[in-house]
């Protein structure tokens, strides 16, 4: 075969590379901007990520009755037994201070008589979510950071541009390689630091309430440059997606349930409570798998959501974003219960990370949902992925001027490396992969059903060309090929159920799997499955 001729990449010099435009990568450009010249780079346009779509809000605990400790208790407790401590500290204790600086920044929470006002959700002992415009939450603070970004005149943002691989010079990482899809050409990034903050993989499964940019393009990145991945197997599924044609699934946010909605089967039967002591509060993975059953049971695709409790006039401003899509959807809101269904909602899974976000490999940041840094465990506590964001955004500005700094030399070599080839995917195996994830790897899993999805994954990495890609489509289709892989090989590795992994072969939770499982992918491209302690997974 001949080696098609790659055109140069047009070349960007900058202090700090950022790669994804959600609340990680803006809080992270926003504070690393005092500090020099920021590059964010982003495939889709700046708002387009995963906080987009956050209804909830942000868990946080800066009200009188209640601590720090209290929110760090909560979190360890929905965790599973597999959080470390230290990082879970480190959120609840830092959280405050981080959402008060996105205040500064602009961000205007709901408040009532001057006081922020406070939802609940399932698994927090305490009213403790703040929210913002009822349910848009995300798409007020995305409103917020990214006008500070756009205007900052430190801040470069490449919208459109997709992340095809990591750069390595002399064993550290010394930038990206890019296409810009608007010019259809090849750029290269380099700086000392590079930051990935590139968002989760919900759109690894069919059903999902994740937009269709996330298909962990910047998990699959940093495993092809050798950094180990850890927690794959536990991907969290929302209990309540709106259970209607076409994907990404409409999310129904968890506060419903906090102000008072209640889950019924086909009966009528408010069913949690046969489940677990606080209901329909109860941890996520326990509601996602009982709502799960309680379909198999009545043979129906989703159970229905009552919220006749909740007086009318409170639930339409509270939830006017709920309400809106709704009633676009020809629901009749005054009188029908609604249906829900699971959905794929947040990846616990991720990069290996420390709390100042350093990976494997020098020079390499990571934040956000894209990591694990062990913060979340076995199931993430509701609303504690956007207070993630700003507490780990805001780190990385403290530790990079510790980072050591690319030479002029390191420069040059970086600026004279051929452009890798990757391995391609053809753009058509997407709904396959997406079909085949829900199907085999979903809420439950056992050997067999894994065992098929290893194979079918393991022919389409076999089949796959050694060419750079051209498209956003060929570039994503591999990403989510390698990320899909290591989530089958975590999950059939984990033989217990804990958390979000759910195993019908292994149900019952075993003491000796109190561990994190990580994943490396070696030169060959082999998976090479390890241990690491619950607490300091990455010393
Ligand atoms: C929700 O609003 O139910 C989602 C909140 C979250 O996933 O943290």
């Amino acid at each position: 075969m001949i080696t098609p001729t790659i055109p140069r990449p047009n070349i960007h010099e900058f202090d700090f590379i950022i790669v994804g435009s959600g609340v990680a990568g803006l809080f992270a450009a926003l504070h690393l901007a005092e500090q020099g010249e920021v590059a964010v780079v982003t495939k889709d346009r700046l708002i387009e990520s995963n906080t987009e779509y956050a209804q909830g809000g942000v868990a946080v605990a800066l009200d009188e009755d209640d601590t720090p400790q209290a929110h760090a208790e909560d979190t360890l407790r929905a965790g599973a037994g597999l959080c470390d401590e230290r990082v879970v500290k480190t959120l609840t204790e830092e959280g405050p201070a981080a959402v008060e600086e996105l205040i500064r920044l602009g961000m205007r929470f709901d408040r009532e008589g001057g006081e922020m006002v406070r939802g609940r959700e399932a698994a927090h002992s305490i009213r403790r979510i703040l929210h913002a415009s009822g349910d848009e939450t995300g798409h007020e603070i995305e409103r917020t950071l990214s006008r500070r970004a756009q205007v900052h005149p430190s801040i470069d943002i490449f919208e459109h541009t997709i992340m095809t691989d990591l750069l390595t010079v002399e064993g550290r990482c010394v930038g990206l390689d890019a296409l810009d899809l608007n010019q259809d050409a090849r750029v290269r990034f380099l700086a000392s630091v590079t930051v990935l903050a590139s968002g989760g993989l919900g759109q690894l499964f069919s059903v999902t309430t994740n937009p269709p940019v996330t298909t962990g393009d910047g998990m699959a990145a940093a495993a092809r440059a050798g950094c180990r991945l850890m927690d794959m197997e536990f991907i969290q599924f929302h209990p309540t997606a709106l259970y209607h044609e076409g994907s990404p699934k409409f999310l129904i946010s968890e506060a419903v349930r906090g102000e008072g909605a209640v889950l019924r089967n086909a009966a009528g039967e408010a069913f949690m409570a046969r489940y677990h002591e606080d209901e329909d509060l109860a941890p996520r993975d326990v509601v996602a798998r009982a709502v799960f059953r309680e379909m198999r049971r009545d043979g129906r695709e989703y159970v229905d959501l009552d919220f006749s409790s909740i007086p009318l006039e409170s639930f339409l401003s509270r939830f006017p974003g709920i309400v809106g899509e709704l009633q676009r959807q020809g629901f009749d809101i005054y009188r029908e219960r609604i249906p829900v269904a699971p959905a794929a909602h947040y990846s616990m899974a991720g990069i290996v990370a420390d709390p100042n976000a350093r990976t494997d490999l020098t020079g390499l940041l990571a934040v956000g949902e894209c990591t694990c840094m062990g913060l979340h465990g076995g199931n993430r506590l509701a609303s504690n992925s956007i207070l993630e964001g700003l507490v780990f955004g805001m780190r990385v500005a403290r530790i990079s001027p510790a980072l050591p700094k690319l030479s002029y030399e390191q420069l040059g070599m970086a600026a004279e490396l051929a452009p890798p080839p990757v391995r391609v995917a053809p753009p058509a195996i997407r709904g396959e992969l997406q079909r085949l994830m829900h199907s085999h790897v979903g809420l439950e899993r056992e050997k067999k059903a894994l065992r098929e999805a290893q194979e079918q994954l393991a022919a389409w990495t076999l089949g796959i060309a050694t060419v750079p890609f051209a498209s956003r489509e060929e570039a994503e289709s591999a990403n989510m090929v390698t990320v899909a892989r290591m989530v089958v090989e975590a999950a059939l590795g984990r033989t217990e159920s804990r958390g979000a992994h759910y195993r019908s072969d292994y149900p019952e939770r075993d003491e000796a799997w109190r561990r994190h499982l990580t994943l490396r992918m070696d030169e060959s491209k082999q998976l090479v499955i390890d241990t690491a302690p619950v607490d300091r997974p990455c010393d």
